[in-house]
């Protein structure tokens, strides 16, 4: 079973914390207050730009943020992309002008969850 990790999101900095052990506190702070717990988005639909598209070919697992790409610019980008499994955490942070698209080396039989945060529409999560 892969871990459920919480995000937080500092509404003062825009800072976004991970709880790296599932027995985390539900209340962490950041500048000197309480950030907020953000909930994972998992709807599906075709249109969808932010959900991430996985697709598995051997060892080579290929993240893709919608079906068609979404938008990277300054003002609205997808921040960064999160393959999680039982043992392994990967992240990779995206700059504008990116494709939102990143390559991950995982053997295809690890069951992984993968997260997307876009700065103005928040975390999204499916399971591969
Ligand atoms: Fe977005």
């Amino acid at each position: 079973m892969v871990y459920e990790p919480k995000f937080y999101r500092c509404s003062e900095c825009g800072a976004i914390l991970e709880a790296i052990t599932p027995h985390c506190c539900d209340e962490l702070f950041c500048c000197g207050k309480e950030t907020e717990l953000m909930r994972a988005n998992e709807l599906i639909t075709l249109e969808e730009k932010h959900m991430p598209v996985v697709k598995r070919e051997g060892n080579t697992l290929t993240v893709c943020i919608g079906r068609v790409l979404h938008p990277m610019s300054s003002e609205h980008s997808i921040l960064w992309i999160e393959v999680k499994s039982k043992y392994k955490t990967r992240r990779v942070m995206l700059k504008k002008g990116d494709d939102p698209v990143v390559t991950f080396n995982i053997p295809e039989t690890i069951p992984v969850t993968v997260y997307s945060y876009c700065n103005l529409h928040g975390l999204w999560r499916i399971s591969a």
